[in-house]
């Protein structure tokens, strides 16, 4: 049998590697090809051979996504890694996104109300002021600049820090632990940085408990006493997952949109002359980048999908950027276009864990690039597009650099 032989849905002969590095930033690496034809549900072998499912069709993630039979709790035996960093953190407490209901829907609705469309909304002046004086700073300095470290990670991490009540001036610190957790070259980085983040957020925790000031850390010390009080683990826990998802996403998906933004001219122009195009073009950019690819989910209970059975205990990941590619769904799914509905794309999942940070993410990413493009309307690539370095596939995607100039 050939490898075009296996491209059938249903075929479990040959299962395809996943993750992958992608050749080009915002496409799917071109070895996905065969799943984006196996739909809706291809065999894949992760990076430790172990066989996995991997979800392909839309409607089917959707489904899946909001089965309560799909468990998120890492601790399980058994529960997949797509990477050694995953799997040897494994066994940490992973507040919201480790945790299935009902356990989860208690901590959720812990923090909720600071990230609801209108806590968001009200958000946007100083979202904006905080844009308004990074890009003041880099103008400044420039050009040329690296837009990484001189805008798309220091916005979402100063918005985060504003909002949970940590200091920015620690930034050099926790970004660089949430660097080697994500993608440091070794599993054990991934253990000490995650536990250096740990001590660190609880130190900060004990000092608020003490003297509780402004943000959501100092709120949940402040006004969960007595039964109510959450455990200084859990609060640890989450707040090691409001810091490192609230900043690093956001800023892959900043670096990541400008840079698709500057190889699209077309999109770009039509953007400038219709502002009004941003939000659809935001949640496009979503889905065509798809830059969380690969969610994990194991199998409590057999579970029948078109014809197919998951069993219990098998691994189960959901491909975002094949999911989101679907032509039942979007035609021409590899055209960027801000005129199509992309709103019920799952690059920000779907179900009861659909990212907790949406309203702020949607934000903080509308602000910062429609202020980008107006202030400095030359802006463009310093070095050839196919030199400029992005991450590889074992991790949330965006670029590693980005030298602009203008
Ligand atoms: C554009 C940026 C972002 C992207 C692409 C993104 C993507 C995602 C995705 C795909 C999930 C679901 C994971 C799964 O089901 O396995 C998720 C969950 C989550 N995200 Fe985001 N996210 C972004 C921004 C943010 C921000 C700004 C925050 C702020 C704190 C945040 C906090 C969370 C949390 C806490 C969860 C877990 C929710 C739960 O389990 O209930 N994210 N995110």
């Amino acid at each position: 049998m050939t490898d075009t032989d296996t491209t059938t849905a249903g075929d479990t002969t040959a299962p395809v590697a996943f993750p992958q590095d992608r050749t080009c930033p915002y496409h799917p690496p071109a070895g996905y090809d065969p799943l984006r034809a196996a739909r809706p549900l291809a065999r894949i072998t992760l990076f430790d051979g172990r066989p996995a499912w991997l979800v392909t069709g839309h409607a089917a993630a959707r489904r899946l996504l909001a089965d309560r039979r799909l468990s998120t709790d890492r601790t399980r035996d058994g529960f997949p890694a797509t990477s050694a960093r995953l799997a040897a953190v494994r066994d940490r407490r992973t507040a919201l996104l480790g945790v299935d209901d009902p356990e989860h829907r208690l901590q959720r609705r812990m923090v909720l109300p600071e990230f609801t469309l209108k806590r968001a909304a009200a958000l946007r002046p100083r979202i904006q002021r905080i844009v308004d004086e990074r890009l003041d700073a880099m103008i400044t300095q420039g050009p040329p600049a690296e837009l990484v470290t001189a805008f798309a990670l220091p916005v979402p991490s100063m918005v985060i820090c504003a909002l949970l009540g940590v200091p920015y001036a620690d930034h050099d610190f926790f970004e660089e632990q949430s660097r080697l957790l994500l993608r440091g070259p070794r599993p054990a980085d991934t253990q000490e940085a995650r536990g250096r983040l740990e001590a660190y957020l609880g130190g900060l925790i004990d000092r608020k408990r003490a003297a509780p000031g402004e943000g959501l850390l100092d709120d949940l010390v402040r006004h969960r006493t007595g039964e109510d009080a959450v455990d200084r683990e859990d609060l640890v826990a989450l707040a090691v997952i409001l810091l490192v998802a609230g900043h690093e996403t956001t800023a892959n998906m900043i670096s990541l949109g400008t840079y698709t933004l500057l190889r699209n001219p077309r999109r770009l122009t039509e953007l400038r002359e219709d502002p009004s195009l941003l939000p659809g073009a935001v949640e496009e950019l979503m889905r065509v980048l798809s830059i969380a690819d690969g969610l994990l989910r194991m199998a409590t209970e057999d579970i029948e999908v078109d014809g197919q059975t998951i069993r219990a205990g098998d691994g189960v990941v959901f491909s975002t950027s094949v999911i989101n590619r679907d032509e039942s769904v979007y035609p021409d799914p590899d055209v960027l276009d801000w005129h199509r509905p992309a709103r019920h794309h799952v690059a920000f999942g779907f179900g009861i864990h659909q990212c907790l940070g949406q309203n702020l993410a949607r934000a903080e990413m509308e602000i910062a690039l429609r202020t980008l493009f107006d202030r400095l309307p030359s802006l463009r690539l310093a070095v050839p597009a196919q030199e400029v370095p992005f991450k590889p596939g074992d991790t949330i995607q965006g670029m590693l650099e980005l030298p602009v100039a203008w």
